[in-house]
């Protein structure tokens, strides 16, 4: 196959790497909006580029993978549809709520396979936490506490475009919650501080963020995340179960150190980024997408599914600035299709 990739950054040029080295990739040619950057980036993984988003998808690629800053995803997302081609898109779908609720039409109305990028669903840790919950070994889960912690703070300029720390770091704790228990998210309260660059302050944004999340069957969610998380990168879940409690991310790389005497666990050593943490399920995702791009199976993350870790953000941001609780009725979603005469009948 062969593969475009639009965005050169952090994350685009980890997957182009990881796409170079993927036995279905024949061919990976990069694109992005800053001139030379593509050309940079392709020297350095011996990759191939072009000179604009729209020459990558007039040269014929079998998959368009979108890994530009996030006010980009929406308007490449219809690009990519528009040209017919197979699209993968990175976690958020767009920057606002309302483009991610006209994706999602989108999305119904055409059959161009969409994969959205949240690559916790092909974690091995939390596929196991799934399966802990629906085969009921955990018994009734009655609490869950997520986290996701940098260990250092992305770029500045990273940080006015990337939607706050609600949508751009833990919609991934979102989206995971519902893949691992199945259920959705009901009332949020969210706070935050900024005790770290001012350049949060000024983004309006915060570079630690706290939420406590109802789930519609009366499970209780902590949350945190946080930019500046010295111990290292630190990603994890406990679901807490009347019959067990189990565990993601708790390995020898954990990023803590006991406080107790004796005690040598976590051995490290801890894991400082993302791509560490996560490369044996971004190679999953990518991988998956060849199958979804091919039509072989359907797509594992739609665009439906990252509008509803969208407005659990999108609630959260809304807690924060008003410091209250707040309901998911409260967030715009999907106008509900209307039930056909057959449906009302039943
Ligand atoms: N799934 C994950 O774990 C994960 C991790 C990091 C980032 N991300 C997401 O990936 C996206 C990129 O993040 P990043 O950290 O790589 O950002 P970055 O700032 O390092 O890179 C963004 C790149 O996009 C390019 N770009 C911006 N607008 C463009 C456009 N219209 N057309 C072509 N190129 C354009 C920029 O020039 C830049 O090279 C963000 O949406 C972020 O939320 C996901």
């Amino acid at each position: 196959m062969r593969i475009g990739v639009a965005g050169v950054g952090r994350i685009g040029a980890f997957h182009a790497a990881t796409l170079r080295d993927l036995d279905f990739v024949d061919e990976v040619v990069l694109a992005d909006a800053m001139p030379g950057a593509a050309q940079r980036v392709a020297g350095e993984l011996g990759v191939a580029h072009v000179e604009s988003v729209e020459a990558l998808l007039d040269s014929g690629i079998d998959g368009f993978v979108i890994a530009t800053a996030t006010p980009a995803h929406a308007p490449l997302l219809r690009a990519g549809v528009a040209a017919g081609v197979p699209t993968f898109c990175e976690k958020p779908v767009a920057g606002t709520l309302q483009e991610s609720i006209d994706l999602v039409e989108l999305e119904n109305a055409t059959d161009v396979p969409i994969h959205i990028g949240f690559q916790r669903r092909f974690d091995a840790g939390y596929r196991r936490a799934q399966e802990a919950v629906r085969s009921g070994e955990l018994g009734f889960v009655h609490t869950i506490r997520a986290n996701t912690s940098d260990q250092s703070p992305p770029h500045a300029s990273y940080i006015p475009t990337s939607g706050g720390i609600f949508r751009d770091c833990n919609v991934h704790d979102f989206d995971i919650l519902r893949f691992v228990t199945g259920r959705e998210v009901a009332t949020v309260y969210a706070t935050g501080a900024n005790k770290g660059a001012d350049f949060f302050t000024e983004a309006g944004d915060v570079d630690t963020g706290a939420a406590v999340l109802t789930l519609d069957d009366g499970t209780m969610v902590l949350v945190g995340s946080t930019r500046y998380n010295g111990g290292g990168h630190d990603v994890r879940m406990e679901v807490c179960g009347s019959d067990g409690t189990i565990g993601v991310g708790y390995d020898d790389s954990l990023a803590l150190r006991s406080a107790e005497d004796g005690v040598s666990w976590p051995a490290g050593p801890q894991k400082w980024s993302f791509m560490e943490r996560f490369l044996p399920a971004y190679r999953a995702e990518l991988t998956a997408f060849a199958d979804v791009a091919s039509r072989a199976v359907p797509s594992p993350c739609t665009v439906a599914d990252a509008l509803q870790a969208f407005r659990t953000a999108e609630a959260c941001e809304l807690s924060r600035r008003e410091g209250r609780v707040v309901s998911m009725s409260e967030i715009p979603d999907v106008p509900a299709v209307p039930a056909t005469p057959h449906d009302a009948s039943v």
